[in-house]
């Protein structure tokens, strides 16, 4: 006889992981009272995927890869689960600035989101914690959380050009914690860390023998003048599991392609963690054949020359809109050294008004129609968050815009100062006008 079940009631509930996952930014967002001035156009300084504003293009290689992929048979089957093995010799070849790999170090993902996920979830059990950047995205926090796993934030200096605290960091390491994850290039940051420092921060985990899990997602995304250096390039003992993928660098961010490349010098993971992270690639089975297919030609014929021009643009925008933001009275832009996003302190005390900077970001949007994101969503209050990919005119628009509102509602005796200015300047255009008439 069939056992009965007690309750006869239909009692479908959400699981705990289910109920325990959040985004931050979502859930920020959704609150904030954004409604556009119907007189402005709105402009979304806000959405960090590259093809929003259709000004930023993949090259015509990288579509005829897929438009090839489609005509072959195997891009229609199942993939083993790590992913094709001539798409991990790709992903392998692409990576060697990281250090020697080999396609077994190599699992594809469905984007780095996924690529975190499961590196995260291959050393970390409930109850355990792993280290994360304040400020920081928030995707850590989101894939951490449902399962128990914690996450300790690590403080960054903003007038060191974020670089890590070093002693904070290392502060926060206790019995319970299995990594430390590091995003360089930094989002929402744009901070590129120089060899010395990914030395210390090496140095730091040695000491205390814990991984590093390396978000690099904006490798190569580096202004002129800086470097990228892969932190598993110079590890010597410290095992990295870096996180990568086409997202960011190829601008496919819908096309959900990312990798985890395991690099153990010293063998500290063992077979342990490589079957960990091969048991987990099987619950998706992994990434969209259609796209592995075509993963060799699109690391392999994405020309240069296209990664120069995307890089240049971005730089050009950053220059732009630092420019144009440091006049703006009351705000600190933080300028970036690479990835594609700029950092900006509000000066809350000459803002009095608002309460926080949630209630200056939703007025911004009520009253010029532009949207940043709060620092509330990076967990770094009295900053927003702004993203530089988007096309030029409309970027220096939304510049302009944040300045006026900035002079509009900047305290009385900042305003006095700027108006002082405003006659000062208006003065000496009009005696240059004058001395150029005669
Ligand atoms: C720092 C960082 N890591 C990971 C991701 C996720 O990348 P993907 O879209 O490939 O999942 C993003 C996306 O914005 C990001 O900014």
């Amino acid at each position: 006889m069939s056992r009965i079940r007690s309750s006869q009631e239909w009692e479908v509930r959400a699981s705990t992981l289910a109920r325990k996952t959040t985004n931050p930014i979502r859930q920020i967002v959704e609150h904030l009272q954004v409604e556009p001035n119907p007189e402005k156009e709105l402009i979304a300084l806000s959405i960090g995927d590259p093809t929003t504003f259709g000004n930023l293009n993949p090259p015509d290689q990288l579509l005829q890869a897929v438009r090839e992929s489609i005509e072959l048979h195997k891009s229609r089957g199942y993939a083993p689960s790590k992913g094709h093995y001539e798409a991990r010799v790709a992903v392998a070849k692409y990576s060697a600035h990281q250090g020697e790999v080999s396609p077994e170090d190599v699992i594809l993902t469905s984007g780095c989101s996924h690529a975190i996920e499961m590196v995260i979830t291959a050393i970390a059990d409930c109850g355990q914690n792993i280290l994360i950047p304040r400020p920081g995205f928030s995707i850590y926090q989101t894939l951490s959380e449902g399962f128990g796993i914690k996450t300790k934030y690590y403080n960054l200096l903003p007038n060191e050009h974020w670089k890590i605290d070093l002693d904070d960091l290392e502060s926060q390491i206790d019995d319970d914690t299995v990594a430390i994850v590091i995003n360089n290039p930094s989002n929402p940051c744009g901070s590129v860390y120089d060899k010395e420092h990914l030395y210390e921060i090496l140095e730091i985990a040695s000491r205390n023998k814990v991984p590093i899990i390396a978000d690099e997602i904006y490798e190569h995304f580096v202004f002129a003048g800086r470097q990228f250096t892969p932190i598993s390039s110079i590890s010597k003992d410290v095992p990295v599991l870096t996180c990568s993928g086409l997202t960011k660098r190829f601008l496919v961010p819908g096309w959900r392609m990312g990798w985890v490349v395991i690099h153990d010098r010293n063998d500290v993971l063992g077979k342990e963690i490589r079957l960990a992270l091969s048991n987990l690639s099987m619950r998706i089975l992994g990434p969209s054949a259609l796209i592995q297919t075509a993963l060799p030609a699109i690391l392999e014929c994405t020309p240069q020359s296209f990664f120069d021009e995307v890089l240049l643009f971005i730089e050009t925008q950053a220059k732009l809109a630092y420019k144009e933001l440091r006049v703006a009275p009351g705000l600190r832009p933080i300028e970036p050294q690479g990835a594609m996003y700029m950092m900006i302190e509000i000066k809350m005390a000459l803002f009095p008004e608002f309460k926080d900077e949630c209630q200056f970001v939703e007025s911004l949007v009520a009253e010029q129609s532009v949207f940043c994101l709060p620092g509330q969503c990076f967990e770094y209050p009295n900053y927003m968050r702004i993203v530089l990919t988007v096309p030029e005119d409309k970027l220096r628009e939304a510049c302009q815009r944040i300045t006026i509102f900035c002079k509009e509602h900047v305290i009385g005796e900042k305003r006095k100062e700027i108006e002082t200015n405003d006659i000062v300047n208006n003065v000496e255009v009009i005696c240059d006008d004058i001395t150029n008439v005669l």
